[in-house]
């Protein structure tokens, strides 16, 4: 949710303009409202703004360039106070003489109270944002002290809420100046320049080393310098890091479009997040978990907790958890386990899913576990992100960066990981459980090639789907496992191709869902493999009968050798045999197809679906 760049460094290798403008297309993903960006020019900032799309920002430095400068900041907005227009696109101009400039992630909780306060003061804003008062702060703070670092300190001592703030000033040249608390900022270092970003995509073409921020830290940047402070104006230290992947990650690679790199990428995210977990003899080590292993046995209760698709990744992995480690496990929403009153304890274990592990309702879940004395786990795709920091461990998912706005490989990545750490708890306490770590880890790393197979049968789905553009109405229907890929299937479909869309559990039909079912209308129906205990296979054989003779078009996911679904199905789609709990992991990826490729032949962009931004920072 708004993507944020800051650069200083040379003029040699192209401007600073450029240098943000090309971070700016990286990020573009978190938010597309706005963008704008601000430059040193002599002894003035010039600015550049624009709605809608970053193109529109270029069309504009066309017709006005900026001029060559060391020093930039730019901004990629997902409007939250104030609609999203020229004026309140970011950066904002700050005092009577507007020599500041400054942008922001984030809200602003109690900006209403200080603009009283500031045009009470005769302070005029240009805007309806909540983060021109913080420019207007941080430049009355300069007008005082006449230090950028200082005077972003005092401004934030203000500010309530969440932010990222990045402020540059004409008095200044040379120096970004950021702050952060409970947003995302990491810093690039380059050599004789040095980098800001919401994440590391921002600055990944010119510099693989980063370092991570803590929570309410200020970061001053020069061309040969890095310093760090805390809120309170005590020095600290920031966390280097290597980056794992480079530019061409980050880039589409000869695909229309992320999102249909992201799903052929499936088979790498989960073979990646399989890499190097076991030892020798086939144990498995979790390394990177920093909790004792003595308290991981001692877990009574594991809750996950995780927004969107990854709550669906959550709710795939509570069938094979308590399957495996005989721990009860529950999953909630991170927004609704945050405002309720859980029973939860030092025994209670609770895993956060997240890919940006940014996600504001998710962080603040985790929190609220961890002052209950939980033991906090994040599976999480991005290092150095805030979620695994306020977590006492982490397992990372190794999907590399996703770019395209919809999930689509770091599910499967987090399915993965969740498999590893419910494996992992069998492992370590016994059981029924520990006997079967090693024939799922053999059946897991065949999943990497099943998926390969699955994506190589995708033509017809994709010809469904261009024959379906016009389709008002899609269902989905999943029964154990199938369920959580029911709703994420109609997830998909709902968020890229502004279909209406529902997923339910097969069982449910009869409670009333069958009502929609009317002549011609599509239900995608998700067969559990037939060796799925408790006859549910025959189940849902049942529900497509039933559907069908109500006159539904069934579109039915099914095993290789299933033929009882064949007499029932108008369409069957085909995925390899694999044993019942890791099959998510293969019939996700024809609604991912099915969903991408509705939405390309109805003209939409897929990758940036209206109204959506791939971190939401904001609760
Ligand atoms: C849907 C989607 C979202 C995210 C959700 C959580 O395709 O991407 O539903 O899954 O916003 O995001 P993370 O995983 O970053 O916490």
């Amino acid at each position: 949710m708004c993507g944020i760049v800051g650069y200083v460094g040379p003029t040699q290798n192209g401007t600073a303009s450029d240098v943000v403008m090309e971070g700016l297309a990286r990020l573009e993903y978190r938010g597309y409202d706005s963008a704008g960006i601000a430059t040193l020019d002599g002894d003035t900032v010039a600015i550049r703004k624009r709605s809608g799309k970053l193109i529109n920002l270029r069309a504009e430095i066309d017709a006005h360039p900026l001029p060559p400068t060391t020093t930039a900041i730019g901004h990629t907005r997902w409007a939250t106070h104030g609609g999203p227009t020229d004026n309140n696109a970011h950066p904002h101009r700050g005092g009577f003489d507007g020599r500041l400039a400054l942008i922001h992630n984030g809200i602003i909780e109690n900006f209403h109270s200080l603009k009283t306060r500031l045009v009470d003061t005769g302070v005029s804003f240009s805007s309806e944002t909540d983060t021109e008062v913080a420019a207007h702060l941080v430049a009355a703070a300069y007008e005082r002290t006449g230090d950028l670092t200082e005077a972003m300190r005092a401004a934030v001592a203000h500010l309530e809420g969440a932010f990222t703030l990045l402020a540059i000033h004409a008095d200044q040249p040379g120096v970004v100046v950021g702050a952060r608390r409970n947003s995302p900022l990491v810093v690039g270092l380059g050599e004789g320049a040095n980098y800001l970003g919401s994440d590391v995509a921002a600055f990944i073409g010119h510099t693989r080393e980063a370092m991570e921020l803590g929570q309410d830290q200020i970061v001053t940047i020069t061309p040969t310098s890095v310093s760090v402070i805390g809120f309170d104006g005590t020095p600290a230290e920031g966390k280097a890091y290597h980056v794992d992947w480079d530019a061409a990650a980050a880039e589409k690679g000869g695909f229309p479009s992320f999102m249909e790199k992201e799903i052929q990428d499936q088979p790498h995210a989960v073979g990646d997040t399989l890499l190097g977990r076991t030892d020798a003899q086939g144990r498995l080590m979790l390394d990177e978990l920093r909790i004792s292993e003595e308290s991981l046995r001692e877990v009574t209760k594991i809750v996950i907790i995780a927004c969107g698709t990854s709550s669906y990744a959550g709710m795939v992995a509570k069938y094979a958890i308590e399957h495996w480690t005989r721990i009860p496990c529950e999953v909630e929403l991170a927004h609704e386990f945050r405002y309720r009153d859980p029973v939860v304890d030092q025994r209670t274990l609770v895993i956060s899913l997240s890919q940006s592990g940014e996600t504001m309702d998710t962080l603040m879940a985790v929190k609220h576990a961890n002052e209950l004395g939980a033991l906090t786990v994040a599976i999480c795709n991005t290092h150095g992100s805030t979620i695994p920091r306020e977590s006492d461990a982490v397992l990372y998912t190794h999907a590399g960066p996703e770019i395209a706005v919809a999930s689509t490989k770091a599910f499967v990545a987090q399915i993965t990981a969740c498999y590893l750490l419910g494996l992992y708890l069998a492992q370590l306490r016994g059981g029924a459980g520990a006997g079967q770590v090693q024939q799922v880890m053999r059946d897991l790393h065949d999943i990497p090639a099943k998926i390969e197979t699955v994506l190589g049968r995708m033509d017809r789905v994709r010809e469904i789907a261009r024959f379906m553009a016009d389709t008002r109405s899609v269902l989905f229907l999943g029964r154990h496992v199938g369920f959580p890929i029911a709703l994420e299937g109609a997830l998909k479909l709902k968020e890229i191709a502004y279909i209406h869309a529902e997923g339910f559990a097969a069982g449910e039909l009869k409670h009333g869902p069958i009502a929609l079912i009317e002549p011609g209308q599509p239900v995608f129906v998700i067969v559990p493999s037939p060796q799925t205990p408790h006859d549910l296979h025959a189940k849902v054989v049942s529900n497509i009968q039933e559907i069908r003779a109500r006159g539904a078009r069934t579109l039915v996911i099914a095993h290789d050798g299933d033929d009882d679904v064949v007499p029932f199905a108008d369409e069957v789609i085909r995925v390899p045999e694999c044993p019942p709990l890791l099959a998510p992991l293969l019939t996700i990826v024809p609604l991912q197809v099915f969903a991408c490729e509705l939405a390309s032949a109805k003209g939409l962009d897929v990758d940036q679906p209206r109204n959506l931004a791939k971190s939401v920072t904001v609760e």
